[in-house]
């Protein structure tokens, strides 16, 4: 592999849309930010020059960083992070990923506007496993504020209410042709008649998931997070925060102009969801009249639960897989929205008169203040976290159920992390809660690629489940939706070592508390073990 050098300099750039200018994080100026690429197995530098006047951290989401957990960027989890004026030389060692990731910023909320694709071709002289396409385009799917969106958990946590929503999706960083003031400005993809193109979509928004079609045209998905699927074709795809995916679509129809269109799949009804839809332009070359706008395809309704569900399931490995197939640390996590009490210094903007709280076995996450885990536990300082975080829920109850007692809503608080043993062979089951309300939860696992073998709706059944498992050709994934009022199976082998963040992908839930840690321990082997910090490291 080779090694690519790259500067990002994070700074505050001036930008407008929906009629209103604004200064936004940036990373070179650029919104979305730049794409990255390299080809598998390559190693990357990337030197971030923090130029802006909050903290900041970056993350290779889709990147396994195998043995460097240095370089993950999660604050207070790996680094501490990086102070305004100061600078850090991420390290990014590819090795089996290969087809679109992205990256963002993993301090507060800042990766609302800090984040770009990151694309890995296959080794030079390999080629894709599918007809090279004509070309190839990153597609962003992101939002715009009218507010500091630095401000928005804070706000948050004041009143304990919703988190404010955002303006209008994009994308490309642009609103699209729905909005009078952003028309001019909506993004235009050429294609020419009778060529194939690669989509290569990432999903980064902060807080819901999206269905996303092109009128006219059908899509079929090769690949997500990182790894290829076995191609399908399909009319629209749903894609959740913090997943991508490698999306080709021919340009087969007549030529003129066709609408790219992207909306919420919110699947908890009740909570404030986004009804907009963000539009882009598939413009056909060639001399014809154009329509008075482009033809549109409407996309499936929001709370389409089984639209979302038909189109996750035909996810397959383009081959058999090698799949743990005897389990030895069998895990079982539930994941849940909850509610607090008030007290005269934290007011409640929640329902019943309560604050929104979230949690991973009724342990809602806090984020440790002064010293990232990974430094507490390579140095051995105490104090910073414990190990015990349980292997199941402290309960059982009939998880999906609604109106359960007010015993369930409350959870309890800790920095937690789950020690596991190098090469560990483990199983989550991921079981959502209709707990305050069902919603479908993207999970992502740092420092892993993981199989999802099963998934279902209703309560995870440990005597009937497990025997319809895929243990032959399951996706691999980094980021997986647990269904509305349902569950996944995953499996991995704990052979990366290092602390690694579990979290939901929807930004309000994870600032809620819905995550937890993975403490994998060094190997035998001196390959087998975490590399040297580098020295250049934030001090916290
Ligand atoms: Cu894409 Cu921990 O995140
Ligand atoms: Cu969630």
């Amino acid at each position: 592999g080779r090694i690519h050098r790259h500067k990002f300099v994070v700074k505050s750039s001036s930008y407008t849309r929906l009629c209103n200018t604004k200064e936004i994080l940036t990373v070179n100026g650029k919104f979305p930010g730049p794409t990255l690429k390299a080809y598998r197995g390559d190693k990357l530098t990337v030197t971030v020059y923090n130029r802006a006047k909050y903290n900041i951290t970056l993350h290779w989401h889709g990147a396994r960083q195998v043995r460097n957990p240095w370089s993950d960027g999660p604050e207070y989890i790996t680094q501490c992070p990086i102070q305004p004026g100061g600078e850090f030389e991420y390290r990014i060692i590819l090795s089996r990923e290969e087809g679109t990731i992205w990256w963002h910023a993993h301090n507060s909320w800042a990766r609302a506007t800090v984040h770009g694709a990151f694309i890995i071709y296959p080794k030079p002289g390999f080629h894709y496993p599918f007809p090279k396409p004509h070309a190839e385009i990153p597609i962003l799917l992101g939002e715009w504020w009218k507010k500091n969106v630095m401000e928005i958990p804070g706000d948050a946590n004041i009143t304990g209410g919703e988190p404010t929503l955002s303006d209008a999706f994009t994308i490309n960083g642009e609103p699209g042709y729905l909005y009078p003031c952003s028309i001019k400005g909506t993004f235009k993809m050429m294609v020419e008649q009778g060529k194939t193109y690669l989509l290569r979509i990432v999903n980064a928004v902060m807080d819901e998931n999206l269905f996303f079609a092109i009128a006219k045209h059908k899509l079929t998905i090769v690949g997500k997070d990182g790894s290829y699927l076995k191609p399908f074709t399909t009319d629209y795809l749903m894609i959740t925060p913090g997943q991508s995916m490698d999306v080709l679509f021919e340009a087969n129809q007549p030529p003129s102009h066709y609408s790219m269109a992207s909306r919420a799949y919110s699947s908890a009804f009740g909570a404030g969801y986004d009804n907009t839809t963000t539009t882009a332009i598939i413009q056909y070359h060639g001399i014809y009249q154009p329509p008075k706008s482009p033809h549109f395809s409407p996309l499936p309704p929001y709370n389409a639960t089984r639209a979302s569900a038909d189109f996750t399931k035909q996810f397959r490995s383009p081959g058999k897989v090698q799949v743990p197939q005897k389990v030895d640390t069998h895990l079982f996590f539930t994941t849940s929205v909850n509610l607090l009490n008030c007290s005269t210094d934290k007011p409640c903007a929640g329902p019943f008169g309560k604050r929104f709280s979230a949690s991973v076995n009724n342990i809602s996450f806090v984020t440790p203040p002064s010293l990232d885990i990974l430094q507490a536990y390579y140095y051995g300082i105490d104090g910073v976290f414990e190990r015990n975080f349980p292997r199941k829920p402290p309960n059982e109850f009939n998880y999906t159920a609604g109106n359960l007692p007010a015993n369930l809503l409350t959870p309890s608080f800790g920095t937690k992390v789950m020690v596991l043993e190098y090469n560990a062979s483990v199983e989550i089951i991921l079981q959502g809660t209709n707990v305050l309300a069902a919603d479908n939860h993207p999970i992502h696992l740092h420092g892993y690629s993981f199989h999802v073998v099963g998934s279902g709706f209703g309560n995870f059944d440990p005597t009937k489940d497990p025997s319809r498992y895929n243990l032959v050709d399951p996706p691999e994934e980094t980021t997986v939706g647990i269904p509305h009022n349902g569950w996944v199976a995953i499996r991995f082998r704990a052979n990366n070592p290092g602390v690694w963040l579990l979290h939901c992908h929807i930004e309000r839930h994870v600032t809620w508390g819905m995550g937890m840690v993975f403490l994998v321990k060094n190997g035998a082997s001196p390959r087998a073990r975490i590399l040297k910090p580098p020295p250049d490291l934030p001090k916290c």
